[in-house]
């Protein structure tokens, strides 16, 4: 008997095995940095990406991270791999800053924790999870605006998301109406992404009376509360009151939750990619095959997560000196950030910006919502080398007592052209 084989050869003229990939446009935040570098105007000043500058303009190395860091060169550093879900000392560390000493020890034989690869790696470790243990597949409920990537990282693995709004552009601020309201009616067993502080892009955050309530409501509705805590310590200068929220849903609420650290901001190791995802289940046993799954999702992903982030948190997070340091850190970046909020209301109304700027100092964080129309935008990049997204979320840090007159100045100016 004869055996008839088809031969099928890769040509050039045989279509692509991409021929179905549709372009996708650059990631707008990244794009406007790259195009912010090749701008040569002297005057630019980068409002865009939330990275913190000091007050020359210039990426800052935290005091306790440089210790740190000579620390673990003190002590020979090597470059081997770490286990699969990371270091066990900064993931225990990292929990245990983001729930405090008392409910990390009530909660500790409950707790799931992996290593990731910042927020964004955090959040996606938290999608593979839910993926592989949730059928048919939870809807994610997303706040409308939220950070630009967390409908892609859902969206990516196949979720669906779906926006809720949170914010009140009439009043400019939060909406507490209308996030009630989406949460009372999700669907139970679906997902909802908290914005642990420093919503980002409004700089909005709910009361701590607010957030109880809404705690209330997901606990009743059956969600499940997947915090994006990528600024604990940052928004307000202490980690206690920016991990409210979470400490409350999982210490008074008795909830299960999921919280992605990130130490970019609040340590300043954005390239370093360093950060923790943990979950707090139900009980003993399922923390153990929970912690067992993200340990096979992490090898098929990345194998074992990059050292030297780690190690560096690690080593802040254990040290009591080095920690005190930080807290001190903390209290420098976010208590310069708040001055220059301060300097950019008093210098747009110095300048008659048309308009109230009032809900410029109620916001917090990293970034200032300002509710400028995209030509706007615009314009102060083409004429005025001053960029921002398009949505007219501003990086705080970026601001600095030199610049910060020409950027109210310049908007001032706009706004009067109409
Ligand atoms: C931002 O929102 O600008 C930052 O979190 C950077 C990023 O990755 O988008």
């Amino acid at each position: 008997m004869t055996t008839h084989t088809t031969t099928v050869t890769q040509t050039e003229a045989s279509p692509s095995f991409f021929a179905s990939a549709t372009y996708i446009p650059p990631d707008a935040i990244f794009a406007l940095t790259a195009e912010y570098n090749t701008d040569t105007a002297p005057e630019k000043v980068n409002l865009g990406q939330g990275t913190y500058r000091d007050a020359n303009g210039q990426p800052w190395v935290l005091p306790a991270v440089q210790k740190s860091r000579e620390i673990l060169l003190a002590q020979g550093l090597n470059h081997e791999y770490l286990p699969i879900l990371g270091l066990q000392s900064f993931r225990d560390n990292a929990t245990l800053m983001a729930l405090g000493s008392e409910l990390y020890e009530r909660v500790q034989s409950r707790l799931a924790t992996c290593q990731a690869l910042s927020g964004t790696g955090s959040l996606h470790t938290a999608g593979l999870l839910l993926r592989s243990c949730r059928n048919p597949l939870p809807k994610i409920y997303i706040p409308s605006p939220t950070w630009s990537n967390h409908h892609q990282v859902f969206s990516s693995l196949g979720f669906t998301c779906e926006s809720f709004n949170y914010y009140n552009s009439a009043h400019k601020d939060l909406d507490i109406e209308s996030y009630s309201s989406a949460l009372q009616n999700a669907d139970p067993g679906s997902v909802v992404i908290l914005h642990a502080c420093a919503h980002n892009p409004t700089g909005c955050d709910p009361s701590k009376q607010q957030w109880m309530e809404l705690g209330h409501i997901i606990k009743q509705r059956g969600l499940f509360p997947l915090f994006d805590a990528a600024y604990l310590g940052f928004n307000s200068g202490n980690v206690d009151d920016d991990a409210f929220a979470i400490r409350y849903f999982v210490g008074e609420l008795g909830l299960e939750a999921g919280v992605c650290l990130s130490f970019a901001k609040n340590m300043g190791l954005y390239g370093e990619r360093t950060g923790c995802l943990f979950l707090v289940t139900r009980s003993k046993e399922t923390a153990v095959n929970t912690q067992s799954t993200l340990e096979m999702l992490q090898r098929s992903e990345v194998s074992n997560p990059p050292a030297y982030g780690a190690k560096i948190a690690a080593t802040v997070l254990s040290n009591r000196e080095l920690k005190d340091l930080w807290y001190k850190d903390l209290e420098t970046m976010s208590g310069r950030i708040r001055a220059m909020r301060v300097a950019l209301y008093n210098s747009l109304n110095k300048y008659g910006a048309p308009g109230n700027w009032d809900h410029l100092i109620r916001q917090s964080g990293m970034f200032g919502f300002l509710g400028l129309e995209p030509d706007v935008v615009l314009q102060l990049k083409d004429k005025y080398h001053i960029y921002m997204a398009a949505n007219s979320r501003v990086s705080i840090a970026g601001l600095n007592e030199k610049n910060v007159e020409y950027v109210a100045r310049s908007i001032a100016e706009c706004l009067k052209r109409g």
